[in-house]
């Protein structure tokens, strides 16, 4: 990205270009009120279809929502299936409205551990909506960042072995090249709801310019007002990228 592009991407009008979203608290959601968690994730879905109309509106082009983590298999097994479910319908039903709409969707993850017939809906998704104009929302399930770069660094090995690589051309794009995320930008910023400040393995490496914006609402009550609010907070951000900022540079001569 050039320096120019960075500049005006924060700013007092600005609008990220690509959001990320850690979806968390659907649990506790439930759980305050005397509900089963599946009736938090049952929730949570409500407000990721709300999320994906109220980024398109703010003019977000990417939008990238965890869904599932490598680590969450570690639930037990109902909550997982149910999890798995979700996804599978979510993906059935939406897709028609979400291609009429121009929404592009794409996946990122580790799709080995799927069942066949939901990497093949999943296959289906992307190539109905790949051409589509809008927003490009994509679902990170069964995603990794650590999963993801070992799988990165194991193509990169295979063609290394295979004489079409030469190690001198592994270069941070050759890297970048080869994960899930390989025609994606870099998110501008990262949301975690419900309070908890940790990046539980979501996008290390894409996300190493990032703003965070930590909030204490729940996934569940995630609304227009919240997401507001994370733009407004990004906007308050000067993003230096290792430099010393705008401000600085003009008080020290710097052009
Ligand atoms: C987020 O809500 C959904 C997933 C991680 C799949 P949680 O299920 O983590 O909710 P809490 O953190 O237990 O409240
Ligand atoms: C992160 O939430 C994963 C998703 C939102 C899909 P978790 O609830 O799994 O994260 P931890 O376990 O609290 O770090
Ligand atoms: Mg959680």
């Amino acid at each position: 990205m050039s320096e120019g592009a960075r500049q005006s991407s924060s700013g007092p009008e600005a609008v990220p270009d690509h959001v990320a979203i850690i979806m968390d608290g659907n649990g506790r959601w439930a759980q305050m009120r005397g509900l089963p968690r599946q009736e938090g994730h049952r929730r949570g879905l409500e407000a990721l279809r709300r999320t994906v109309r109220n980024a398109a509106d703010a003019g977000i082009r990417f939008l990238t929502l965890y869904s599932f983590s490598t680590e969450n298999w570690r639930r037990p097994q109902t909550e997982v299936s149910f999890l798995l479910g979700l996804l599978r319908r979510f993906v059935e039903k939406d897709l028609i409205e979400l291609h009429q709409a121009g929404v592009r969707v794409r996946i990122i993850g580790n799709r080995a551990d799927l069942a066949a017939d939901l990497r093949a809906l999943i296959e289906r998704a992307e190539a109905m909506t790949q051409g589509n104009p809008g927003l490009t929302l994509v679902i990170a399930f069964n995603y990794g960042s650590r999963d993801e770069m070992v799988r990165a660094a194991r193509a990169l090995a295979e063609e290394v072995a295979a004489g079409r690589l030469s190690p001198s051309a592994i270069t941070e794009e050759a890297l970048s090249a080869r994960l899930d995320t390989a025609d994606l930008p870099d998110p501008d910023l990262v949301i975690r709801t419900s309070g908890e400040t940790r990046v539980s393995n979501f996008l290390l490496w894409q996300a190493a310019y990032a703003e965070f914006v930590f909030t204490p609402v729940l996934w569940p009550d995630f609304d227009r007002e919240a997401l507001d609010e994370a733009i407004a907070q990004y906007r308050r951000r000067e993003r230096r990228y290792g430099g010393i900022g705008s401000v600085t540079s003009r008080s020290v001569g710097v052009a």
